[in-house]
């Protein structure tokens, strides 16, 4: 077995937890179909993303724990962890997405497009994989990070569905750097400008992919609301990149992946973190499980 000293190497905090915290959200509630501040708009553009999570994340898992070998014991442990809480992400928003159902949506083609683009992906470099995840999980990141920081985007939903999306946040910035760390020990053969040439080309495919595909779920999504025509495409574009615009607010987190020395945790945004657990009442159930402890 390949073992690589990472944690001593990479800007990853070296008291950083990462905590499944094994929530359930709105289970038994009958979710608005607008249930975001009753806009048709909000509401698409987060059921659109919601949708390619279940199998999204579970693609995420798979391409990491693929190169679980190249970790040493520190970084074993959070890909553990990142395991965890991608699969409790998954089952809450596989709940999320049948209460957007119940809500008389129709998921189906946005599921046929994940499966679609992962058909696409198969038979190739498994590293390539892990580089795909790596570009989505930095969207989550700066996405999550937006969520936090900014109300604005959340303002107005139920309270079921905004801790959803909450604690989804706290924990994708808790394990931002996984799937980063996992990959500099997969490539630490390989030339710094290879590197470079590899997650740059994969970023700028899953962002073509990414935004494209979203934009088309969220229209699908108003189309079946009865809203369609190029007056709904331009308040969906909106919405997105106008205001609240959260795709231009994540413009220049983005931009920083292609800057030399590039890690998700340069930014410590672990404030965000506290500031929900801060506002989380445990008392309502029994504390998660911390999987991993300070290095
Ligand atoms: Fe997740
Ligand atoms: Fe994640």
């Amino acid at each position: 077995m390949v073992v690589a000293s990472l944690h001593r190497r990479t800007p990853t905090p070296a008291d950083l937890t990462i905590t499944p915290r094994d929530r359930r959200f709105g289970r038994g509630d009958k979710t608005a179909r607008w249930w975001l501040g009753g806009n048709a708009y909000q509401t698409a553009i987060f059921n659109a993303l919601s949708a390619t999570f279940p199998k999204g994340e579970a693609f995420f898992v798979e391409s990491v724990r693929e190169f679980r070998n190249c970790a040493d014991e520190v970084l074993a442990g959070e890909i553990k962890a990142f395991t965890t809480q991608e699969v409790i992400h998954s089952r809450e928003h596989t709940a999320f997405n049948n209460r957007a159902s119940e809500a008389g949506y129709d998921l189906t083609e946005l599921e046929q497009t994940v499966d679609e683009s992962l058909k696409l992906l198969e038979g190739r470099p498994k590293v390539l994989d892990l580089a795909s995840t790596m570009a989505l999980e930095h969207f989550t990141a700066i996405i999550a990070h937006e969520l936090l920081a900014n109300p604005k985007h959340l303002a107005g939903a139920d309270g079921a569905s905004a801790d959803l999306w909450r604690w989804h946040a706290v924990e994708e910035i808790e394990h931002k750097g996984v799937a980063y760390d996992t990959w500099l020990a997969a490539t630490k053969e390989w030339t710094r400008g290879k590197r470079w040439k590899v997650k740059s080309i994969i970023m700028l495919l899953v962002t073509r992919n990414f935004v494209k595909h979203r934009t088309a779920g969220a229209l699908e999504l108003l189309r079946q609301d009865g809203l369609t025509g190029w007056r709904t495409k331009a308040r969906l574009l909106w919405a997105l990149w106008g205001s609240p615009g959260i795709f231009r607010k994540v413009g220049s987190a983005w931009l920083k992946y292609f800057l030399p020395g590039f890690h998700p945790w340069n930014e410590d945004d672990r404030e965000l973190i506290r500031g929900w657990d801060a506002t989380y009442d445990y008392r309502q159930e029994p504390p998660a499980k911390r999987v991993r402890t300070a290095v």
